[in-house]
């Protein structure tokens, strides 16, 4: 008899997408490290700053919870997490967002992350390994948590990644400063006068993370399964109905209350590399705790010197080139790739190459990176020839084939993240753009050529004048016509042709006879 094929309950695998697996993946790889035995909250935020890898600390405070930073603080470690090498990152999660989603409600008996459930006065806040990341934060933070958010209107899920800084056993403060999906659904509400259920998820693979990151106008929960190319298990919430990934490390129930932006939060050291100050946000309160029983709490790395060592910087970073590559595919022929460096946040410079098929498409390139979602600032074109993730190779591009007066493109009034230190106070923002691209056309003539060592190839002959007299040669396709291994026979050869007048030279520097 042929087995059944398994049912929806039995696909689901609640331990493949789990961070903690994700981590013991990165310290096989030597791209974690463990800090062994008993440690403060207070050695978190030394141990993370410009860490090059994940760093998992065993026992944290006098709970001993485990903690683990710095996750996707490279592109090498978001890519693994996609199973893909570091050039096939883009492509693949632009690949994946196209999948069909499959979505598995499993009951809570079968979900990992409510194994153990605080509610009423055990569900605190002060209770979780929450760390003060920077000298002139307002208070520890939550800084990886995501949030999961019914639309009331649409009734899709709608999934970000926020902030929480505590205020005190049931109450943090949440950043709702920036445009973004989550600030409309919570102001609607609010003018409603109602509050508005949230879960927020701690500790989660990073392909989640990546998912939440994007803005993109679909059901989000289902965007999250199509990212990891799996079926997504999720169980409902204990006090509301909002449907969570099951395989999760911690949520954080409760609700954002509807009297708006109305505590101040921050300061908080901000992903540009500077502090962002105290803004007026809404309130988070909190009403339940579910987790796993060994459950890794999770901080994300923001600010810091070196931004590109970051979760924040690499999140941003694959953010802003999914954003911009979507709106590359509508406005050049041939994008052919796009980096949004993480020094720049991931965020304000970007680099894009493409194949143009007509004069003017990297001016289009420009223009669609400006007009996209995403907060680009400076634009950089280049040719297929150059690496966009070899800072040398951009650098070479804008020296030699950009001309200020020619190729810059600036134009003023754009919208603008308010975090920008360089708007001082502006509520719009200027954006430039470098066309880094050979004039059309023009990449055949020999002074735009790149020079490579000589290969010797061709067809032989028994003289150097028997090889001329066959068509003109550069210097190179002599010695390859003769067989010369030095090439100082070939000037002699040249030389007594010259001086019997018979040596000619064509416009590329090409030896011919007279
Ligand atoms: C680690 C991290 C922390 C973030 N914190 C916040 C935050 O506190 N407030 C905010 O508005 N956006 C924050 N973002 C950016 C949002 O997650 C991002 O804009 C997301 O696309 C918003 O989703 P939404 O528009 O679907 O609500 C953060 C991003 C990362 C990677």
């Amino acid at each position: 008899m042929k087995p059944e094929k398994p049912g929806p309950q039995e696909r689901v695998d609640c331990e493949r997408y789990r961070l903690r697996r994700f981590v013991e993946a990165l310290q096989q790889s030597g791209e974690a490290r463990v800090v062994r035995g008993a440690a403060d909250l207070a050695d978190v935020a030394p141990a993370l700053e410009g860490s090059d890898g994940a760093v998992l600390f065993e026992r944290v405070g006098p709970e001993g919870a485990q903690l683990v930073g710095n996750v996707m603080g490279s592109r090498a470690r978001l890519a693994r997490a996609f199973g893909v090498a570091p050039e096939g990152l883009l492509a693949e999660v632009l690949r994946r967002a196209r999948l069909a989603p499959e979505v598995i409600e499993v009951p809570r008996e079968q979900a990992p992350v409510q194994e153990v459930v605080w509610t009423g006065a055990d569900a605190d806040l002060t209770k979780l390994p929450a760390n003060l990341q920077h000298g002139m934060d307002g208070a520890p933070y939550i800084s990886a948590a995501i949030d999961y958010v019914v639309d009331p209107a649409s009734g899709w899920t709608n999934v970000g990644v926020r902030r929480l800084m505590l205020r005190g056993r049931s109450e943090a403060g949440v950043d709702l400063n920036a445009p973004s999906d989550l600030r409309a659904i919570y102001e609607a509400a609010a003018k409603r006068g109602e509050a508005l259920p949230v879960a927020f998820v701690v500790g989660a693979h990073p392909v989640d993370y990546v998912a939440a990151t994007l803005r993109l106008p679909v059901d989000e929960l289902g965007l999250v399964a199509s990212l990891r190319a799996a079926p997504l298990p999720v169980v409902k919430c204990v006090t509301c109905d909002i449907r969570v990934p099951a395989d999760a490390e911690w949520v954080l129930e409760g609700t954002l209350d509807a009297r708006g932006h109305v505590e101040p939060e921050g300061p908080y050291g901000e992903f540009l590399g500077y502090y962002g100050a105290v803004k007026m946000n809404p309130v988070f309160h909190l009403t339940a705790v579910t987790r796993r029983q060994d459950a890794l709490f999770q901080t994300a790395t923001i600010g810091g010197r070196l931004l590109g060592r970051t979760d924040t910087a690499q999140l941003n970073g694959l953010r802003t080139e999914v954003m911009v590559w979507r709106a590359l595919e509508t406005a050049v022929r041939e994008p052919l790739a796009v980096h949004a460096t993480p020094s720049s946040g991931g965020m304000f410079n970007l680099r894009v190459a493409i194949r143009s098929r007509v004069p003017g498409e990297a001016r289009n390139a420009i223009a669609a990176a400006f007009g996209s979602l995403a907060n680009v600032k400076h634009v950089f074109v280049v040719d297929p020839d150059i690496d966009v993730f070899s800072d040398a190779q951009v650098d070479w591009a804008l020296a030699t084939r950009f001309q200020a007066d020619r190729d810059l493109v600036v134009q003023a009034g754009f919208r603008a993240l308010p975090l920008d230190p360089s708007l001082a106070g502006a509520r719009t923002g200027a954006k430039a753009g470098f066309d880094c691209t050979l004039p059309f056309g023009q990449a055949q003539s020999i002074e735009h050529r790149i020079p490579e060592p000589p290969r010797f190839e061709g067809k032989r002959y028994a003289t150097v004048e028997a090889a001329l007299a066959d068509g003109a040669k550069r210097f190179e396709q002599l010695m390859a016509a003769t067989g010369s291994r030095d090439g100082r026979e070939i000037v002699l050869a040249l030389e007594a042709l010259r001086s019997g007048g018979r040596l000619a030279r064509d416009a590329e520097g090409r030896y011919g006879l007279k």
